[in-house]
């Protein structure tokens, strides 16, 4: 985090949260050594890239997103945990956070979930390995903020969202998706579908994006723009489903 450092000067760096990443170096340092001086390369994370595990001062607007909009919320679910970055992010922004993960490999996310429950001691860290889609159903809590960095692609990214929506314990429902441009369609669909009074992605590489969405309050109209959305949902399949077609008989046929 030397460059970091350097850059405290610097009107964008000079700001709580930079004092709080500095402070956590150690932690970031130890979960790596947790994790056995490995990782997934390919897999990004919201504080290192794919190849090495160096801190990316490319991706600070980014954390520094995730990090404002949890301060103050008291639940989060979050899916996709990986070595814990993002969750080391939100746990910095909120010590005593409620939060509940999911994720289908726990070959890093459990070790490092122990680790950061004797860090955060007032925290309270649930973990579920698995597919979203097979324990998002299962879940009756509600929460205040969804984090959603899973699965990479558009339609289980919708099926994620369609969940959340239903445990969110607000009629302000507030999200962020990790790497948006793997779902625009769903990005259209939800502008299309749904109230959204904010949404804003920061200039920087793997761009996130915090949504917040009024869900009426009128049980009828909410049904009606969640029927909608389910209209541009299916709307946006069928247009896709040439190119989604031929990359299937492509795959078929490689595989012959
Ligand atoms: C990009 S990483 C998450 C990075 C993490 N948020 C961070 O900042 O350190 C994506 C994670 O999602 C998990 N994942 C992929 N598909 C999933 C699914 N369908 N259900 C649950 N987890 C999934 C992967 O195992 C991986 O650990």
């Amino acid at each position: 985090m030397q460059e970091l450092r350097n850059r405290l000067n610097e009107k964008e760096f000079n700001n709580e949260f930079t004092y709080q990443l500095l402070e956590a170096e150690k932690i970031f340092n130890k979960i790596f050594e947790v994790c056995g001086n490995e990782m997934e390369y390919g897999c990004g994370s919201y504080l290192i890239g794919s190849e090495k595990y160096e801190y990316s001062i490319n991706m600070y607007p980014k954390q520094k997103l995730i990090y404002d909009k949890v301060k103050n919320v008291s639940s989060v679910l979050e899916i996709g945990t990986y070595m814990g970055h993002s969750l080391l992010l939100m746990l910095l922004a909120n010590p005593s956070l409620n939060i509940t993960c999911i994720d289908i490999e726990d070959k890093y996310s459990g070790k490092v979930i122990e680790f950061l429950k004797s860090v955060f001691p007032k925290a309270r860290i649930k973990f579920f390995k698995g597919n979203s889609l097979k324990i998002l159903p299962k879940i009756r809590e509600k929460f205040d903020f969804f984090h959603i960095d899973g699965a990479h692609g558009n339609t289980t990214i919708t099926k994620e969202f369609i969940h959340c929506k239903r445990m969110s314990s607000s009629k302000d429902f507030k999200l962020i998706f990790d790497d948006v441009e793997v779902c625009k369609t769903l990005q259209d669909n939800i502008n299309l579908s749904y109230n959204v009074i904010d949404s804003h992605s920061p200039n920087c590489v793997n761009k996130n994006k915090f949504c917040q969405i009024r869900i009426n309050s009128d049980v009828k109209i909410s049904k009606k723009d969640d029927k909608k959305f389910r209209y541009n949902v299916a709307k946006s399949f069928l247009k896709e489903f040439p190119s989604r077609l031929t990359r299937f008989v492509i795959k078929k046929i490689k595989n012959m």
